[in-house]
């Protein structure tokens, strides 16, 4: 045994992280986490006035936080992302790359444009920030990057149609995977979470809708234990996934779904 208790292997005392779409839903879930874990926190979003809303609860709160106006499609934005981090606390050990958007359409009707929308936002982005992110890791040989993928990275669900959205978490896992491996001799733990059905806005803009009106008690009977998620079912893992007690754990996803893909 070492010496430190796995409480103590949790805390991320003295951490520094970054978790883009920090604005909201699932990624303000993990910002208040990191938080309360201990963890200095970069909320980072495209949409600066909410980034600053999650940012001043967190300060309120008694911790240390900074909001960060950044798109992760951008590549001058994400690098000027990762050294607003640095130079204001010094070092960037946990990255959470969460940002991401869903869209439902018929394939057969699903522009390049829709389609290539949600590639660049849900997958080629998560790449550019873990990239610009591990050079920092790799020049302190130690950092955590947790990317949010998806049950619908491992199943098809249904009955909305969302082949982009789909593939796009698909490619997350088996990015997650690559870069795990690629990266496992600099220190860095790269790995992902999993959410099923969380009640965030980007599920209540989709519900919204008259197609998505009918589609919750489908979704339910789905799912073995009958409800969706709430953010804070995903923060266990994050904290998991962001500190010590998960320093041989690379390259693995955490599916949070209710038993979804059980079945
Ligand atoms: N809610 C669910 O049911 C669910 C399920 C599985 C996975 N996810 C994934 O969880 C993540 C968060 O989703 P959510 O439900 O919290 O959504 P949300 O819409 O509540 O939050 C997403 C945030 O990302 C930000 N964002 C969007 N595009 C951006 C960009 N280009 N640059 C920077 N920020 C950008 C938005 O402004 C928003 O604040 C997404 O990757 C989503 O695919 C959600």
């Amino acid at each position: 045994m070492g010496n430190k208790t796995i409480l103590e292997r949790l805390s991320l005392d003295g951490r520094t992280s970054l978790v883009t779409g920090g604005g909201s839903g699932i990624g303000r879930s993990f910002c208040h986490a990191l938080g309360e874990a201990g963890a200095k926190v970069a909320v980072v979003d495209i949409d600066l006035s909410a980034a600053e809303t999650v940012r001043d609860e967190l300060l309120t709160r008694g911790m240390q936080a900074v909001a960060i106006r950044t798109d992760v499609t951008s590549e001058s934005d994400v690098t000027a992302m990762v050294e607003r981090v640095v130079d204001k606390w010094g070092s960037l050990t946990i990255a959470m790359n969460n940002a991401g958007i869903g869209i439902w359409r018929d394939s057969i009707d699903m522009t390049m444009e829709e389609w290539q929308n949600v590639i660049n936002i849900n997958l080629s982005a998560v790449y550019l920030c873990a990239r610009e992110e591990a050079k920092v890791m790799a020049n302190s040989g130690y950092g955590k990057i947790v990317n949010t993928a998806s049950m619908s990275g491992h199943i098809v669900n249904t009955p909305q149609n969302q082949a982009a959205y789909n593939t796009s978490k698909a490619g997350v896992l088996h990015l997650t995977k690559s870069l795990a491996a690629e990266w496992a001799a600099k220190g860095i733990r790269v790995n992902s979470i999993s959410p099923g059905y969380t009640k965030t806005l980007l599920v209540e803009k989709l519900l919204e809708t008259p197609e998505g009106q009918s589609m919750l008690p489908k979704w339910l009977e789905k799912i073995p234990m009958n409800r969706m998620a709430t953010p804070e079912d995903l923060q266990g893992a994050a904290i998991y996934l962001s500190s010590e007690a998960s320093d041989y754990t690379t390259g693995s996803d955490i599916i949070i779904d209710g038993g979804y893909c059980t079945w």
